[in-house]
């Protein structure tokens, strides 16, 4: 039962893989929450949005919503768009007319991926997939406001979805041998790890953008050997490059994002990708 008289925190995208563990996390903190998925409010239609800001009252929203096929994208351009940009735009347009401070996730592929080191927030972007160009103009959006947060976050997986961990597991099931790209390196994060850390950065009122993924750096091929390594597979990974696995979209070679800043504002130490894997495959009975 919603009361309109309470405040809320709204969570867009709860019934996806990182929304529905931050309506979790915040609930277990007994703070009130709205988790929506698409059937509750379709964020691209402006009026239907409109219309749920001025219903409830809220104290923060968090637009965990998005269009997050990264190949399917280069196909189904306009709805990645209207999806990324003009859902986050309509999000963004209900904050601005209630003065709600609003979170926002974007992604290491807003960077090109040629560097040498980890990614610091204000490193160039140079997007070079429609998703990634379509992320980077929602956080342009987002950043119109006074009060926001930006997460750039990569390489998810979390219980309520599809992702890179459920993929090899699926595919092990028929294959000896899978060839998976090894020139991409980047941090997994466990959804249960960033909405720990996000709500603690959303409770310090200190606004601006933060990369954030669980510690420690590896490549796809590498990361399929501990999913079978852990899950005890016998399933042998052969390395390949980006070039020979000619994907859809284009991804950065260099994904690795620094959290030198979310750290130095005192934040907890994210833990290791390895040890979330772990947990994770607990989590969905598979060890
Ligand atoms: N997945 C990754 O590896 C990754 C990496 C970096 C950044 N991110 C960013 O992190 C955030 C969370 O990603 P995720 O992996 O948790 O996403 P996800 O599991 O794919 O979930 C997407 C969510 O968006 C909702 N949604 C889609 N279209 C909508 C619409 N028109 N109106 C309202 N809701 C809509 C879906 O609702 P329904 O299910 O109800 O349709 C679902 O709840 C996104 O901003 C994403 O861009 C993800």
């Amino acid at each position: 039962m919603i009361d309109n008289e309470k405040k809320y925190v709204l969570v867009t995208g709860a019934t996806g893989q990182l929304g529905s563990d931050i309506v979790k996390e915040l609930t277990k903190r007994e703070i009130h929450t709205i988790g929506i998925g698409s059937r509750d409010l379709d964020i691209t239609d402006s009026e239907a949005v409109f219309n749920f800001f001025n219903s409830f009252k809220f104290s923060h929203v968090i637009h965990a919503a998005a269009y997050t096929k990264v190949d399917k994208a280069q196909d189904e351009r306009d709805l990645n768009y209207e999806i990324n940009v003009r859902g986050t735009e309509n999000i963004v347009s209900g904050c601005y007319k209630y003065s709600i401070p609003m979170t926002y996730f974007s992604t290491d592929y807003v960077f090109g991926g040629d560097g040498d080191r980890p990614y610091r927030e204000d490193d160039e972007k140079n997007p070079l997939c429609e998703y990634a160009n379509a992320k980077l103009q929602g956080e342009e959006l987002v950043k119109k406001l006074n009060e926001y947060f930006i997460f750039r976050i990569s390489w998810v997986f979390g219980k309520n979805g599809t992702n890179f961990i459920n993929t090899m597991l699926k595919l092990s099931e028929t294959k000896k041998e899978l060839r998976v790209v090894s020139d991409q390196i980047g941090s997994p994060s466990y959804t249960v790890d960033i909405a720990k850390e996000v709500v603690d950065v959303i409770k310090s009122k200190k606004y601006g953008i933060y990369h954030l993924t669980n510690e420690g750096y590896v490549s796809w091929a590498d990361f399929a050997r501990k999913i079978f390594d852990m899950t005890k597979k016998d399933i042998k990974v052969y390395d390949i490059t980006t070039e020979e696995y000619n994907a859809k979209a284009k991804r950065p070679k260099n994904s690795r994002l620094s959290k030198e800043k979310l750290y130095s504002e005192g934040f907890s130490k994210m833990p290791t990708w390895d040890d979330a894997l772990n947990r994770y495959l607990k989590e969905i009975n598979v060890i």
